[in-house]
């Protein structure tokens, strides 16, 4: 049949049927293939190991595995997509991929166009709640990841045909707004005037009541009925509150704004009116327990309860989260919520997942939909190793003064190499930007997510290695020889026809046709570093085919230009999951 997806859940089809294993049963969810890298390609495309790891005794035991393996090849059924499959001496199964099939697939995504190799997931729509800052606190270079990582798994389910609900949870509802509106109203009884509630005010009373609230009772209680009293609507709290939430995003929207990231807000006081009828449901269910005045869920294995009302009547970060959940499941009726917030929270998320499931909001398995999901992420380090945080008098303008100075950067880079000389200021100045902000964008998204890194300009300007700068040059290359051809691509794809003879155009051809099964597993995993890699392969796999393979003027022009132009186009669709704007002249 016509390639629509994924190879190795096609390949994977096959296996079963040689094992006479049904698709629904435990064992096929177990069996598994490894696309093969490097020198294994000589053997083949892709490996299975299964008889190794689940069906021989003993690993050493070579005689029975190679047996197996040699009824599992010659009850292998036949396959256009498959070339050959053979047993190596100790059981592995290698399997070739036919250079003929892989050829007219992508003839067909050509003609057809990427989003037939698009994942298909179980669910319609999901919700990604990402960003998210605190209204009045600063932000820092760390608080660059969660619309970086959260946009790119948007875009991941977005082209995987899920409707997206991207969703900024700021914190505008906690304690410290108690705080705040405490401390700002010893200032100024009442309101001040707009022209003395600036970001750098807001700042500095974020950190002045959070010392006063650490030191003096008083005040402590004082902040805390504070906001109790904005919580029960007292109207010169809530009007003192929307100024200041005003003026904290107007300025944390500079960075989305910047990195094109779109964005929906609906911070957390946007659930207070599903609190009660909530707290209610959950109390009828038999699941709220008081303590000592407060009310509570308690949840096996877990240390602390999660605290639904405390005792002076106040929501904590939980209850909004419950209160949200339960609006996105049965109003907003998500099938997936995602949260992308630093690792830090994970045991937050944990324990409202597991009241959720307590609930029965959510099934007991949390594969199943439908599903929540926390993306966590790790810390931004300096140069020295320490984490990353803004200095502290360097208000929130640090973060978009990075991202100018990354486009700068790149501005000065491309001028001393003397790129486009021909360009105009314009033309230049969003090369730079595309450039510059791409950089940031990979330099983050490269790294399995879970991990911490360092941030650095000059690592992130190289032009070698896994930069957005590489990548950029590789695909800018590609639509250079389409360009410099003179030949009008489109009557090509119609009429041409595509051949993979070279060992670099079949690498590169079938490197192409593992983009479907490779952004499923970044969608299922959540994990966008898998895009990164792919991404950055395929640019390797691209420099080996010009370097080794002329395309204009050879006998092959016509099927290498139509690989260049497959090759640009898987390009432009991976630079668009993960929000880099593409360069076409470099
Ligand atoms: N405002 C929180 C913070 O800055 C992140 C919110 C994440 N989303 C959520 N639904 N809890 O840490």
């Amino acid at each position: 049949g016509e390639f629509g997806g994924n190879l190795k859940r096609e390949l994977k089809k096959l296996f079963l049927l040689a094992l006479g294993i049904k698709p629904d049963d435990a064992l096929a969810e177990e069996f598994s293939l490894v696309a093969s890298k490097g020198p294994n390609r000589k053997v083949g495309d892709y490996q299975c190991n299964h008889i190794m790891h689940k069906l021989a005794p003993k690993p050493s035991q070579s005689d029975f595995t190679r047996l197996i393996g040699q009824l599992i090849v010659s009850n292998f059924p036949a396959s256009e997509m498959v070339k050959s499959c053979s047993v190596t001496g100790c059981g592995f199964i290698n399997v070739v991929i036919s250079s003929d099939y892989t050829a007219k697939s992508i003839e067909n995504m050509l003609i057809n166009g990427i989003d037939t190799w698009a994942p298909t997931l179980p669910v319609k729509r999901a919700v990604v709640d990402f960003y998210s800052p605190n209204i009045a606190k600063q932000l820092h270079v760390g608080h660059l990841r969660s619309p970086i990582i959260g946009d790119t798994i948007a875009r991941l389910l977005e082209y995987s045909k899920v409707q997206v609900l991207r969703r900024n949870h700021v914190g505008d509802w906690g304690t410290h707004l108690g705080m705040i509106i405490e401390y700002l109203f010893e200032d100024f009884p009442g309101l001040p005037n707009d022209a003395v509630i600036t970001i750098e005010y807001i700042e500095a009373l974020y950190l002045k009541s959070k010392a006063k609230f650490e030191e003096d009772p008083v005040f402590k209680e004082k902040a805390k009925r504070a906001l109790v009293c904005l919580q029960s609507g007292s109207p010169v709290y809530v009007k003192a509150w929307a100024k200041i939430c005003e003026i904290s995003r107007t300025e944390s929207n500079k960075v989305t704004q910047r990195l094109q990231v779109e964005l929906g807000e609906k911070g957390q006081s946007f659930y207070k009116p599903y609190i009660s009828n909530m707290i209610e449901e959950l109390t009828i269910k038999g699941l709220v327990q008081e303590i000592d005045g407060s009310r509570v869920i308690s949840i096996q294995d877990l240390k602390t309860p999660l605290m639904l009302v405390k005792r002076d009547g106040g929501f904590t970060y939980s209850t909004t989260d419950m209160a949200a959940l339960w609006y996105r499941l049965n109003e907003e009726k998500a099938e997936w919520i995602i949260y992308v917030t630093d690792v830090g929270q994970h045991e937050h998320f944990d324990k409202i997942f597991k009241a959720a499931r307590k609930a029965g909001w959510l099934p007991a398995n949390d594969t199943t939909y439908p599903r929540a999901s926390h993306v966590g992420f790790g810390v931004v380090l300096e140069g020295n190793g320490k984490r990353f945080r803004s200095h502290r008098y360097c208000p929130t303008v640090c973060l978009v003064q990075l991202l100018e100075v990354a486009k700068t950067c790149s501005k000065t880079a491309l001028i001393e190499r003397g790129e486009g000389k021909e360009w105009t200021p314009k033309e230049l100045d969003l090369t730079a930007e595309a450039i510059g902000y791409s950089m940031v964008k990979f330099a983050d998204l490269k790294n399995n997510r879970l991990s911490s890194y360092t941030f650095s300009y000059d690592q992130m300007l190289c032009d070698k290695g896994k930069t957005a700068v590489y990548l950029h040059y590789a695909h800018a290359r590609i639509c250079s020889i389409i360009r410099k051809s003179g030949k009008d691509i489109d009557e090509l794809k119609k009429a041409g026809k595509l051949a993979l003879d070279h060992a670099d155009e079949r690498a590169l051809g079938l490197h192409l046709l593992r983009f479907s099964e490779t952004v499923e597993e970044a969608c299922t995993k959540l994990l966008p570093h898998v895009v990164c890699e792919y991404l950055y392969g395929l640019s390797e796999q691209c420099s080996k085919f010009y370097h080794n393979c002329q395309v204009i003027g050879s006998a092959e022009e016509t099927s290498r230009l139509l690989l260049c132009e497959a090759t640009g186009i898987v390009m432009r669709k991976c630079f668009h999951l993960l929000g880099i704007t593409p360069v076409y002249k470099l």
